[in-house]
């Protein structure tokens, strides 16, 4: 076993008690239930919290990302952006301006790396949005569900097995929804191919794709691309399925995951690194901030992960942030009766003859859109983030916190789909074994209900553009 397989896996030692992982799977270090209860204390999956009729809202991290869901937030009727958050103090005054001239007013909070803190102590916050580097979500979460608050977290929720059992066990306890903020689920082919999977038009789901294909290598290695090169230093450290979530989140709803079916296990196997540690070294020669990355062990440039489903499916998910191919997430489902794949360009086949044309294909969008799509597609569409796909999670989200239902995405959801990271990099570091996919729901994934795209309740959230 190699130290970096064990340390990412988070597989801290501890007591072995009745209801816990026994002991004969204490020897098996790719049991990554063990320590953790095997009884769900509570569910979360469709839980519905009180209703909230105005959310307030604090940010936390307001770089790259960060200043676009608040502008998503603005815009939604019963919402108010309390609080902004960041390490640094210039991009929490240009955030603000993002909001200026409408009807927020938030308190600012920034220059140290505590003062998030103040911001989840507040009474008057209901929901704490974190869009930190990848290291900094979970402290975060955790604390922020500890004072009482809801929390949505970007992806990847977490970093390591031990970090996505906290997530669960904290959500349990505390009853506070902890949601990945995984918004390609809200891309118009992923909802519409949704719909039609669960409508049966590709019969029974058996193989599904996704992935991560996009070239990061530039923006990774700029001095101010990301906060303090965060992002440059987990490729640099990290291996595997650093982000898996974008590819897998779709499918595994497609897939009904953690909601009739579950990941049970998955092997994963990456390249070399061809590009980054010469990228590296060439820097470094340079200029003294690189010297830091110039002997790096990287990440392989392409990661292939498999994982197989209780029931017998397959998932493939792909990790590539450094090759000069077009971007792509794949999103193939393929059933027993059909087939949709969204890249390089969203088609769909009911035959082994090929895809069908676009008057077909338009038939068949009017036919299986989701209400969801129907109702705030446009509006959607004209606030923007990523095509519409950002504001359309994001109004669903408030809506949702409004009307007091259950969120799309739990903290079941968060867990397993960001565990993939960890398991895939110990995977790697061994060889390709596989290696158990933990059942974070302890078997509620039977009973669980898929999540409604319908709006069969809800949905009278108005937008202010
Ligand atoms: N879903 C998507 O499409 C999407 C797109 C981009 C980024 N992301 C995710 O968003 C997150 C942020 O990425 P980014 O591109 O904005 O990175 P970034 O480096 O631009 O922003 C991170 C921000 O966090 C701040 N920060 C760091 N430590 C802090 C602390 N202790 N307290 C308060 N603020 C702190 C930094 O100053 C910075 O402004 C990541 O999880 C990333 O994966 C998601």
């Amino acid at each position: 076993m190699k130290i970096g397989g064990l340390a990412g896996l988070g597989l801290a030692g501890g007591s072995v008690m009745n209801g816990f992982a026994s002991e004969s799977d204490q020897s098996n270090p790719m049991n990554s239930m063990y320590g953790h209860s095997t009884v769900q204390t509570f569910n979360m999956s469709g839980y519905a919290a009180p209703k909230i009729p105005i959310v307030r809202v604090g940010f936390i991290g307001l770089g790259n990302r960060g200043p676009s869901h608040l502008n998503a937030i603005s815009k939604i009727e019963g919402t108010e952006i309390k609080a902004l958050c960041d390490l640094r103090p210039a991009s929490v005054e240009k955030a603000k301006k993002v909001i200026d001239g409408t009807s927020h007013n938030p308190t600012l909070y920034s220059g140290g790396p505590d003062e998030w803190k103040k911001l989840c102590d507040r009474k008057d916050i209901d929901l704490v949005y974190i869009a930190t580097p990848w290291h900094l979500h979970v402290p975060m979460a955790i604390y922020a569900m500890n004072q009482g608050k809801h929390v949505t977290i970007e992806v990847p929720a977490a970093v390591s097995m031990q970090e996505c059992w906290q997530l669960v066990e904290t959500s349990e306890r505390t009853r506070k929804h902890c949601m990945m903020l995984e918004n390609c689920c809200y891309d118009f082919f992923e909802l519409l191919t949704l719909n039609m999977s669960r409508q049966g038009y590709f019969g029974e789901l058996l193989h599904t794709e996704g992935a991560y294909i996009h070239n990061l290598i530039d923006l990774n290695f700029k001095e101010n691309g990301y906060q303090d090169m965060w992002r440059l230093r987990e490729n640099a450290t990290r291996k595997g399925s650093l982000y898996p979530t974008h590819g897998l989140g779709p499918v595994c709803q497609a897939l009904n995951i953690n909601r009739g079916d579950r990941m049970d296990y998955l092997v994963s196997v990456s390249t070399n690194d061809f590009q980054m540690g010469d990228r590296a070294k060439e820097l470094a020669a340079k200029n003294d901030l690189y010297k830091e990355f110039a002997n790096k062990d990287f990440n392989g440039n392409m990661n292939t992960t498999t994982i197989r489903t209780s029931k017998g499916k397959t998932i493939m998910i792909q990790h590539d942030v450094t090759s000069p191919r077009p971007y792509s997430r794949i999103h193939l489902l393929s059933g027993t009766k059909g087939t949709a794949l969204k890249y390089p360009a969203p088609s769909i086949s009911n035959s082994h003859e090929g895809w069908v044309n676009a008057a077909e294909f338009k038939a068949l969008e009017e036919k299986y859109t989701p209400n969801i799509v129907k109702k705030v597609g446009e509006l959607a569409k004209k606030v923007g983030g990523h095509g519409g796909m950002d504001f359309l999670m994001n109004w669903r989200l408030i809506d949702c916190l409004r009307n007091g239902l259950p969120l799309d995405q739990d903290v079941y959801d968060a867990a397993s789909w960001s565990a993939v990271w960890p398991l895939s990099e110990w995977s790697v570091n061994n060889r390709s074994n596989s290696v158990d996919v933990p059942d974070f729901t302890r078997g509620s994934w039977q009973k669980n209900e898929p999540h409604d795209i319908d709006l069969k309740k809800g949905g009278d959230t108005k937008v202010k553009i």
